[in-house]
């Protein structure tokens, strides 16, 4: 069987997974507006977002490779941080990490992982990783992982803050959701002993939901790291992260699985990268399935984007193997996409690239 397309890599992790957990990878909250919207905003016909190509520009020779926060990487995409890997592939996170890796590209290794940070990085010790911190009631946890994976060499914290409290994502609750035994939130292994696990293997409502902006400086006291937010969806929180001195934002709506009814991710790209222009990076997560969405979201404002789900796709099709194979059809689409629209370099995209009946 030959995979062309995500979508092929999506359709076989439906047809091969256990219900639940193709449900749950597939969640989102309440009517799941916002996750679906996420993908029809790069195509729909209203309000469209329509490609500018330029010819005759000779791209015989076509460059992919970028920086994010100074470090080069082959191609902007990477993989965004999701949950509970070992669902997918019996190594989980070990997989993901030496894809990555063979791939020269971004890991956003997840809280809720279901390996060892060290296990990841003994898997793919040259890869570069950054490190996606959920904060709980249990501040010294935090506090301790972020100490941990400093020492570990990842390279950022990526803080998510569309978290207060889990979404309410309606499959998870008919299946009534909950890891198998022999997986665990491995990293947070002994926080929460004496409380029942009612949310994923984790106590309910175990989030942080005091956290303010006051506490990005707690969180910039613990760590020498570039720290990013992801799940900024406004002008107005992005030039508080500016304010608060973060070195990147990840424009986010977290796969239309918080808040339902939020706009798309790739619809509040743009006034966000309006205002905080080049002072800090800009990326992007939700709904990229293809090389021309990528091309789009970088033309307008994102230095990188991630990806969420198709990366669990790319898992349960043939663990590493899989999830490398998938990112080699992105890279691909998105060189071929940089040729037909004339750009010989990651530089040369910009916002002339794209017609939006929005912009
Ligand atoms: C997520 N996401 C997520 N985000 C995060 O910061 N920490 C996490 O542990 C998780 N876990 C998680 C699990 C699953 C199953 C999904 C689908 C998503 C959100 C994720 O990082 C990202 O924002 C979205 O998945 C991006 O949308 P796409 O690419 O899935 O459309
Ligand atoms: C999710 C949590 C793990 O989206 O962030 O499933």
């Amino acid at each position: 069987m030959s995979l062309v397309c995500v979508s092929d890599f999506e359709a076989y992790a439906k047809k091969h997974l256990p219900k639940a957990t193709w449900d749950y990878f597939a969640a989102g909250a309440d009517d799941s507006v916002t996750r679906d919207d996420n993908l029809r905003a790069y195509k729909r016909y209203e309000e469209r977002i329509r490609l500018r190509p330029r010819m005759l520009r000779d791209v015989s020779v076509v460059d992919t490779k970028t920086t994010i926060l100074g470090t080069e990487i082959g191609f902007p995409v990477g993989i965004a941080p999701t949950g509970f890997h070992r669902l997918a592939w019996p190594s989980g996170e070990q997989s993901t990490a030496k894809a990555a890796e063979a791939m020269d590209t971004c890991y956003i290794a997840s809280t809720y992982s279901t390996c060892l940070m060290e296990e990841i990085v003994s898997a793919a010790p040259e890869g570069l990783r950054w490190f996606q911190l959920y904060i709980h009631q249990q501040r010294s946890a935090s506090e301790q992982l972020v100490r941990r994976v400093e020492a570990l060499g990842f390279r950022a914290v990526v803080l998510t803050v569309d978290v207060p409290y889990t979404g309410k994502r309606r499959d998870d609750f008919r299946n009534n959701f909950q890891l198998p035994p022999h997986m665990s939130v491995k990293n947070l292994e002994g926080v929460f002993e004496d409380r029942d696990r009612s949310e994923y293997g984790l106590p309910a409502n175990s989030m942080e939901p005091r956290l303010g902006w006051e506490d990005i400086h707690w969180l910039r006291s613990l760590t020498h790291l570039p720290i990013i937010l992801k799940g900024i969806l406004t002008k107005e929180d992005a030039e508080l992260a500016v304010r608060h001195g973060v070195q990147g934002i990840i424009v986010s709506n977290h796969g239309g699985r918080q808040l339902d009814g939020v706009l798309a991710s790739i619809d509040a790209l743009v006034e966000i990268k309006e205002a905080v222009q080049d002072k800090v990076e800009v990326y992007l997560d939700g709904g990229v399935r293809t090389g021309t969405d990528v091309l789009k979201a970088l033309a307008l404002g994102a230095k990188c984007v991630f990806i969420g789900r198709p990366a669990l796709w790319g898992l349960a099709y043939k663990g590493e193997e899989g999830l490398q194979e998938l990112l080699q059809i992105l890279k691909d689409e998105f060189r071929l996409a940089m040729a037909l629209t004339g750009c010989r370099s990651v530089s040369e995209i910009g916002r002339h690239l794209v017609q939006s009946s929005r912009l």
